[in-house]
C-alpha cells in the first residue's frame, strides 16, 4: 500500500474514489459539503434518506459519472462534539476495507475540518488506518477470498498545513507497517514461526531498520544462566532463542528503556497439556514479542531521542522426553529458585530471566507485554489489556501516552498479597498461585525478577487477537501494544506526536 499526499480540493481528486467525511445528526465537512455541490445535492439525499446515520465507519458509496474521482464514498465519523484524531484511523480503515472489497484501486481521502491545528496526528491516523485496514490474515490463500484490492491512498492535504499532513503521514505509515508486520509474525502458524524463524525476522527487520540485532543461541543463554528460561525450552525439538535489539537513539544519555516481549512460538502447555479445544490459538503466544520487534523495527525508521532495548526470549513450550516435569526446581539468572508447579505457566519463566537480562544490561525503565494469563481474559474480556506496575509514576506515564493512541489499558493492583501467593515450600517462589487474581499472582511473580528498576507489566492475553472483525480492522491479530509503545517512546523522548488530553490518567485517579 502507498501513502502519499497531494494538495488537490476533495473535488479535484484524480482517483478511482475519494474519501469524505460526515457526522451524525446529518452533518457534513466541508469537503462532504463541496462534493455535494458538484453532485448537486447528490449526499444531501443520502443523508436525508439515512441510508447512514454518520456512526463511525458507517460507509455509502455513490457513483460520480465522468468526475475526475469517479466514485465518493461517504464515511462518518461519529458525533461531531466528540471528534478525537484516533477516529480518523478507523475512518481511513473503514475506507480501505469497504473499497477495497470493491475492487477499488487508488482512493483519495479527505481530512475533515477538525483536523486544522492538528494535521500531524490526524495525518498519521489516516495513513496508519488506511495501512493496517488493509491486513488480512488469508496469506496462506492460493487466491485470496477477502482480498483488499486498494493499494494507493491519497491523503488530500488542500487546506491544511501540507508539512505537518506529510509528517503525519510518514509517521503513520511507519507506525501502521510494524502493526502489521506484528500482526503477520503473530498470526503465522508455529511450524513456520520457530523461535530460529522469528529470530531471522528479528535480525531482517532490525537490518532494514538500522539497529542492532544480537540472538543468543542455546550455548550462550546457557552461559547467561537462563535456567527457568531453559527450563521451557527443554521440551522441545526447536532450540531456544534470545533475541536482542538495540536502538541508540540517545547515545549521550544514561536511561535505557527495556521493552521485553514473550516470544513463545506455540503452548501446548508442556507436560501440564492443555485441552484440545482452540489450542490451536496458542501460535498467538509470541504476539508480544511479535509486537517488540515490530516496536523496534518502527523506532529505526522513525529515530525518537531514547535509547531502547527490546528483548524477545523465544522458545516452543512442547511436552517431550527432556520436558519440565511438575515439582522440577530451576534455577533464574539473579540465583532465585523456582518450583515450577504448572508447566503451562511457562510464560512467567522465560521472561524471569528476560527481565534479570534487562536489568543486567543497566535499563533504567522496563516494560513487558505477554499473553501471559488466561485469567485477564476472564477479568477484561478483548476490551482491554491489564497493566500492572511497580511505580505509579511509570504507569502514569504510559497510561497518558497511550491513552490517544487507540489501545486500551487498564490498571491492576499489585498488592503484596499476590506476592505471599507465589511462595514455595522448598524454593525461593512457585510459578503457579491459584485461581484467585491469576494475573496479579502472575504479576507479582515477575516483579521478583525486577530488582528495584520502575516496571510495568501489560497482560494482553485477551487484546493480542481477536475472534471478530470490525469494519476498520480483520479480525485474528491486532498488533497490540505496538501503537502505546510507539506513543510511549515518544513522550518519553519529549516528541509526542499526538497528544493525550490528560483526562483520564490511571484507573487508580
Ligand atoms: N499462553 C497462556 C495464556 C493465555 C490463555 C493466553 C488464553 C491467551 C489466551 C499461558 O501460558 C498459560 O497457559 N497460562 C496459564 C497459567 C496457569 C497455569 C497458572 C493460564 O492462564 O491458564
Ligand atoms: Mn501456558
Ligand atoms: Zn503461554
Amino acid at each position: 500500500m502507498q501513502v502519499r499526499i497531494a494538495q488537490d480540493a476533495p473535488g479535484g481528486a484524480r482517483a478511482d474514489a475519494v474519501v469524505v467525511p460526515v457526522f451524525t445528526s446529518g452533518e457534513m465537512s466541508s469537503a462532504a459539503k463541496s462534493l455535494d455541490g458538484i453532485l448537486g445535492g447528490a449526499i444531501t439525499d443520502v443523508l436525508a434518506s439515512e441510508e447512514i446515520k454518520g456512526k463511525l465507519a458507517e460507509c455509502a458509496l455513490l457513483h460520480a459519472g465522468d468526475k475526475p474521482f469517479h466514485r465518493v464514498l461517504i464515511v462518518g465519523l461519529g458525533e461531531r462534539a466528540k471528534f478525537e484524531p484516533l477516529n480518523l484511523a478507523r475512518y481511513a480503515g473503514a475506507a480501505v476495507r469497504y473499497l477495497g472489497r470493491r475492487n477499488v484501486a487508488a482512493i483519495a481521502i479527505a481530512l475533515p475540518d477538525e483536523a486544522k491545528g492538528d494535521e500531524a496526528a490526524c495525518a498519521s491516523f489516516v495513513a496508519e488506518g488506511a495501512i493496517t485496514g488493509s491486513f488480512e490474515t488469508t496469506i496462506y490463500q492460493e487466491k485470496p477470498e477477502k482480498r483488499i484490492a486498494t493499494t494507493s491512498v491519497t491523503v488530500l492535504a488542500h487546506d491544511f498545513d501540507a508539512n505537518a499532513v506529510k509528517a503525519g503521514v510518514e509517521r503513520g505509515v511507519i507506525l501502521g507497517e510494524a502493526v502489521n508486520l506484528a500482526r503477520t509474525l503473530a498470526v503465522t502458524p508455529g511450524n513456520d514461526m520457530t523461535p530460529s524463524i522469528l529470530a531471522k525476522e528479528a535480525a531482517k527487520h532490525g537490518k532494514e531498520s538500522g539497529i542492532e540485532v544480537e540472538v543468543f543461541d542455546e550455548d550462550r543463554i546457557r552461559k547467561e544462566g537462563m535456567g527457568s528460561f531453559l527450563s521451557v525450552a527443554q521440551g522441545s525439538a526447536q532450540p531456544p532463542k534470545f533475541i536482542i535489539m538495540r536502538y541508540n537513539g540517545n547515545p549521550g544519555s544514561k536511561e535505557l528503556l527495556a521493552l521485553v516481549g514473550k516470544g513463545i512460538t506455540f503452548d501446548t502447555g508442556g507436560i501440564s497439556l492443555k485441552p484440545p479445544e482452540r489450542m490451536e490459538e496458542m501460535k498467538y503466544d509470541m504476539s508480544g514479542g511479535a509486537a517488540v520487534i515490530a516496536t523496534m523495527w518502527a523506532l529505526g525508521k522513525l529515530k525518537p531521542k531514547l535509547n531502547v532495548v527490546g528483548l524477545v526470549p523465544a522458545t516452543e513450550n512442547m511436552p517431550g522426553g527432556k520436558a519440565t516435569k511438575p515439582g522440577d526446581i530451576v534455577k533464574a539468572m539473579n540465583g532465585k529458585t523456582i518450583e515450577v508447579i504448572n508447566t503451562d505457566a511457562e510464560g512467567r519463566l522465560i521472561l524471569a530471566d528476560a527481565l534479570c537480562y534487562a536489568n543486567e544490561l543497566g535499563a533504567t525503565k522496563i516494560v513487558d507485554c505477554a499473553t501471559l494469563t488466561g485469567a485477564c481474559v476472564i477479568a477484561l474480556g478483548h476490551a482491554a489489556t491489564a497493566a500492572v506496575g511497580s511505580e505509579e509514576s511509570l504507569t502514569d506515564e504510559f497510561l497518558v501516552a497511550a491513552k490517544p493512541s487507540g489501545e486500551r489499558y487498564w490498571e491492576m493492583p499489585l498488592y503484596d498479597d499476590y506476592a505471599s501467593a507465589m511462595k514455595s515450600d522448598i524454593a525461593d517462589l512457585k510459578n503457579t498461585g491459584g485461581r484467585p487474581a491469576g494475573t496479579l499472582t502472575a504479576a507479582a511473580f515477575l516483579k521478583s525478577f525486577v530488582d528495584e528498576t520502575p516496571w510495568l507489566h501489560l497482560d494482553i492475553a485477551g487484546t493480542a487477537y481477536l475472534d471478530n472483525e470490525s469494519a476498520w480492522q480483520a479480525k485474528g491479530p491486532t498488533g497490540t501494544p505496538v501503537r502505546a509503545f510507539v506513543s510511549f517512546v515518544e513522550t518519553l523522548a519529549g516528541e509526542p506526536v499526538i497528544h493525550s488530553n490528560g483526562k483520564t490518567l490511571s484507573s487508580r485517579a
